[in-house]
């Protein structure tokens, strides 16, 4: 097979985002933001980071804010120019020159497998990797760049997956796995079950947001037949692919926070701010007088 680069990163962000209400009834989920950054720019900026020069958001309604917020902005610029606000300057500007973003829209939020099918042709016949804005990993390598370099060596699909001991596994899709003979990080993929009960569990590795796709997997949803709520599920399609091709579970390095749930949100904030240089310190010293 070809050496394959990749070079494109999908973002489905056309989800309802029920779990955050009201908060998302007029904003989409992924706008809401950590500390000072709406979630999907930390995705863009890993996808970035681990040399994606063309991001393709899938959008539902509401996609306005998220085309603001990376195009250019004359008048502010204009303003903070005027102010002298060169590093708030600085940080505004760096946001319309990240990459090249395209946006495709999902009509319907008929699951994820769909949403991504909506990206098929502008994806093209390449493989590339998928974001789910709402998973936050803090990673000193960023998640995906580390994916990359993995699949440098696989050159097949790679789902990031992070170890969930107990009955918390129910909440995910769950791999059943072998350790792979090459790096301890990967593990061949012989079966998947979404959202499995404990007891049925072939494992305790999850599936998170993360993803580098072969481009056969467009094909393969398109295959699926509809779940729940006429939904195209994601594992169904990556289930059928196994029939094709090798995939690959990657324990990556780092901390995920699932951001898109209320609590998750909240831990993230605190976790992320504290980090901080410029709030860390004040932060950690407001946070030990408040009463627990
Ligand atoms: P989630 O299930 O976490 O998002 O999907 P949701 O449906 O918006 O959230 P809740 O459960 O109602 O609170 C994971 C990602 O997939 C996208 C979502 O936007 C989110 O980023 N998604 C999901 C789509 O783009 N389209 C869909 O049909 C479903």
């Amino acid at each position: 097979m070809a050496h394959h680069m990749i070079r494109k990163a999908v973002f489905p962000a056309a989800g309802m985002g029920t779990r955050f209400l009201p908060a998302t009834k007029a904003i989409p989920k992924e706008m809401l933001c950590l500390v000072d950054k709406p979630l999907i720019q930390y995705g863009v900026e890993e996808a970035v980071a681990a040399g994606c020069t063309e991001i393709i958001i899938v959008t539902g309604r509401d996609k306005a804010a998220m085309e603001d917020h990376f195009d250019t902005s004359p008048e502010l610029e204009a303003a903070l120019a005027a102010k002298g606000k060169q590093a708030l300057l600085d940080a505004v500007r760096s946001l319309s020159k990240l990459a090249k973003i395209v946006y495709t829209r999902q009509a319907e939020p008929l699951g994820l497998g769909h949403a991504i099918l909506m990206a098929k042709e502008l994806v093209g016949d390449e493989p590339f990797c998928v974001l789910l804005p709402d998973d936050i990993v803090d990673a000193r390598v960023p998640c995906m760049k580390q994916m990359v370099e993995a699949f440098e060596e696989t050159q097949a699909s790679i789902l990031a997956s992070e170890v969930v001991e107990g009955p918390a596994i129910s909440n995910y899709g769950c791999l059943d796995c072998t350790p792979d003979a090459r790096n301890p990080r990967l593990m061949a993929v012989k079966g998947m079950v979404e959202k499995p009960r404990f007891e049925e569990a072939p494992s305790a590795n999850a599936i998170i947001g993360r993803y580098i796709l072969t481009p056969r997997i467009f094909e393969m949803i398109e295959g699926v037949k509809p779940g729940a709520g006429g939904e195209l599920q994601l594992t169904d399609a990556i289930k059928a692919l196994l029939q094709h091709e090798k995939v690959y579970g990657f324990r990556y390095e780092g901390k995920r926070h699932d951001a898109g749930d209320k609590l998750g949100f909240l831990k993230a904030t605190v976790e992320l701010a504290l980090k901080r240089e410029d709030l860390g310190p004040g932060f950690r010293e407001w946070l030990k007088s408040v009463p627990l």
